[in-house]
């Protein structure tokens, strides 16, 4: 199976919603089991997004490591289960240095995931000055153990590795690190016990999707910036049917 999961962010107004769904009507998606096609979009637009008959999955960016009460402006996974979503982003980078959130956090949050069999889509990285420093392995290691303490890993999940120094900066990691990051991710998460498959997120693009996605470890792609545009984002998705 193999993945092309876009990012929105904070990004789109329903107004421009309508003209990406438009856009990507031009193109004949292949309906090749084998190959999921997602968005995830912000929490006000996620009802709509079905009204939209966008045949893709669709997910939200973040989760309230709380279950239910007096947490004011936060989103439980109660109710994006409720409302029917495929999958959540959780652990992103921006998540991670904007709002502080630690691993025991992250652990929280995919906790309340699991609880209403909701697929999280797990992101980890190293930043630059980890990454510089030689410490690439020690985070992702870090990162993996404590995300997944206490949790059922007989469900499934997706691992996005996402150097933070590859994220909106227009440089992607090296097809020789992201190989060599992901083959390390998949044996970590194996010997926790698990099985997971792992994408590569930063700076993904028209010119680069097809190097990347040929890598063998990769199972698919987290598209931030490239996925706000539908010509560019069935670019990248075209780049797993051609050579
Ligand atoms: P980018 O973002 O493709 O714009 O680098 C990736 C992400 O944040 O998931």
């Amino acid at each position: 199976m193999k993945y092309i999961i876009g990012n929105w962010k904070m990004n789109k107004t329903a107004g421009e919603i309508v003209e990406f769904t438009r856009g990507l009507k031009k193109y004949k998606f292949p309906k090749d089991k084998d190959i999921i096609f997602g968005l995830a979009v912000p929490y006000v637009y996620l009802l709509g997004m079905s009204k939209l008959q966008v045949r893709f999955w669709i997910g939200a960016q973040n989760v309230s490591e709380h279950s239910h009460g007096a947490y004011t402006g936060e989103i439980s996974a109660e109710m994006l289960a409720d409302v029917g979503l495929d999958f959540c982003i959780v652990g992103h980078s921006e998540r991670r240095t904007l709002y502080h959130e630690s691993d025991a956090i992250v652990n929280e949050k995919l906790k309340q995931l699991q609880e209403y069999d909701m697929l999280p889509i797990l992101c980890i990285g190293e930043t630059l000055e980890e990454f510089e420093a030689g410490k690439t392995h020690d985070v992702l290691s870090r990162q993996i153990r404590e995300a997944l303490k206490g949790l059922d890993l007989k469900k499934e999940m997706i691992v996005a590795y996402e150097p933070v120094w590859a994220i909106g900066t227009g440089k992607s990691a090296t097809a020789e690190n992201i190989k060599e990051s992901v083959s390390f991710i998949k044996s970590e998460i194996k010997k926790v016990g698990a099985d997971y498959p792992v994408l590569y997120g930063g700076s993904v693009n028209p010119a680069n999707a097809s190097e990347i996605l040929h890598i063998d470890c990769v199972d698919g792609a987290l598209i931030g910036g490239a996925s706000l545009d539908p010509d560019r984002y069935v670019q990248i998705a075209s780049a797993l049917y051609s050579n």
